[in-house]
Parts: structure tokens; C-alpha cells; sequence
């Protein structure tokens, strides 16, 4: 049975004030939940002000990114053991913004990966296809290169361990969802490719979280699904009401 982790990722948005308030908001909303992880990812700016404010709680905090290097004269960038520093025991790792708009590719997001890994920061990997991929019945090959060229170098154990996020890239902010079924397929697919690179174990350990649209009014019918184990939430995180419904639904037993 895996533990379902449902985790906000809040991008460029929230400033330190708005950050802790949320927070404040929120411990309250799911100080009974402890069947399920729940995560917030602030802007780095916020990650010290939200870990402090979620102290004593279950809640945990994520980077929205790092930089593989331990440090250097790398200006603008930050690293495993500055977000560690700073409270964070997670990290994203390529997201499709990251992807699309930074030009990140498989090779540095499995540099990062191993970084985060090496910290013991437990990566939340990110993967999912264009329409255009989807239109061209390509879902599943890059799904296919991003985890292998994603994770080359881990270990089972540190495989069985990670979160990997499903994220169609034309389903991020369009209001338009994966169906249930189009999700579980992918997911699926996700854990079989890790079962082969990894073996049975591993693959049953790791989390498949999907991410695109995801609203209080669908999380539901997505986690029940048998290879979804959560959600990975950007509008709909950002008020905390509408997060702690997300939590509620995508609990093993809701509320
Ligand atoms: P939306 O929930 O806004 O579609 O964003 C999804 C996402 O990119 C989470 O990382």
C-alpha cells in the first residue's frame, strides 16, 4: 500500500506573507490527515518562512528546483544543501516549465536527480508529453526516454523511493484534465518501464502523482485509479480551502 502524496506546487506566485499565511490556513484544514503526505513547493524566497511555519505538522516542503553542483560561482542558482538548509525535504525536478521555457534536458534533469539523491532530498520527477506527442501516438515513448534518460545511474533503492509526476503538458493550466483512464494508462506505463529498469519491488514502491487541472471536483476519480497515488496541484493550490479539498479527496479513506 502506497502512502498517497498530494503536493502543491505554487510556481512564481506567493510572497513571503501570503506563504505563511497559507500555511497557518492550511495546518488547520489537515491537522487530522495522516494517511497521506501533503506538500507545499513556495518559491525559494519562501521555503525558510513556510518550513518554520509548518513545524510540529506533517506537512512537508519542496524546492521548485536545484542545481546539481554543491556550490560555486554559479550566480542564481541554488543547490540540494541550500534548500536542505532551508527546510525543504523535497524537491521538483523536471517540471515541463522547466523543461520548455529553460530548456532543460533529460541529461541535467537526471544531474539533478542524482544531487538531490546524494542530500537526501527525496525528488518529486516530472514527465509528460506534448499534444502534438499525444496527437502522434507518442505518449508513451517519451514517457519511455524521459524515465530512462531521467533516472540512469539510480539505484533500485533509491528508484523505489523517488515520486515521479505525470504532467501532460497540454493538461498544465488549461482547465482541460487528463480523463481517469487516460492517466492510469500513462501511469501504467510509468511503472512498468520502472519494473524493468528496477525490478518489481521498486516499481511497487514509487509513486506515480499526476499533475494538469487537477480541482477538488476531479482529484476522486483520479486517485482511485490503481496506478495514481496523488496529485501534484499548480492554480488550484494556491488557495489553501480548495488544497485541503484536493487532500480530503485524494486521502485512501476521504473525509
Ligand atoms: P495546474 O494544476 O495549474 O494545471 O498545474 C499543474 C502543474 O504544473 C503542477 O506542477
Amino acid at each position: 500500500m502506497r502512502t498517497p502524496v498530494l503536493a502543491a506546487n505554487w510556481k512564481m506566485h506567493k510572497t513571503i506573507d501570503e506563504a505563511v499565511a497559507f500555511t497557518a490556513a492550511l495546518r488547520e484544514q489537515v491537522k487530522d490527515v495522516t494517511d497521506a503526505e501533503i506538500i507545499l513547493s513556495p518559491p525559494f524566497t519562501a521555503v525558510r518562512a513556510v518550513a518554520d511555519a509548518a513545524r510540529g505538522t506533517r506537512l512537508g516542503i519542496a524546492g521548485q528546483d536545484l542545481f546539481w553542483e554543491t556550490q560555486g560561482a554559479f550566480t542564481g542558482e541554488v543547490s540540494a544543501g541550500l534548500l536542505k538548509d532551508a527546510g525543504a525535504t523535497y524537491v521538483i525536478i523536471g517540471h515541463s516549465e522547466r523543461r520548455h521555457l529553460f530548456g532543460e534536458t533529460d541529461a541535467a534533469v537526471n544531474a539533478k536527480v542524482r544531487a538531490a539523491l546524494a542530500s537526501a532530498l527525496t525528488p518529486i520527477i516530472c514527465v509528460g508529453e506534448t499534444l502534438e506527442e499525444r496527437e502522434s501516438n507518442r505518449t508513451l515513448a517519451v514517457l519511455d526516454r524521459q524515465i530512462a534518460e531521467g533516472l540512469t545511474e539510480l539505484t533500485a533503492e533509491e528508484a523505489g523511493g523517488l515520486i515521479v509526476a505525470y504532467e501532460p503538458i497540454w493538461a498544465i493550466g488549461t482547465g482541460r484534465s487528463a480523463t481517469p483512464a487516460q492517466a492510469q494508462e500513462a501511469h501504467a506505463s510509468i511503472r512498468a518501464r520502472l519494473e524493468q529498469a528496477f525490478g518489481r519491488d521498486a516499481a511497487a514502491r514509487c509513486r506515480v502523482i499526476y499533475g494538469g487541472s487537477v480541482k477538488p471536483e476531479s482529484i476522486r476519480k483520479l486517485s482511485t485509479q490503481p496506478d495514481i497515488d496523488g496529485a501534484l496541484v499548480g492554480g488550484a493550490s494556491l488557495d489553501p480551502s480548495r488544497f485541503a479539498q484536493i487532500v480530503a479527496g485524494g486521502r485512501p479513506t476521504p473525509v
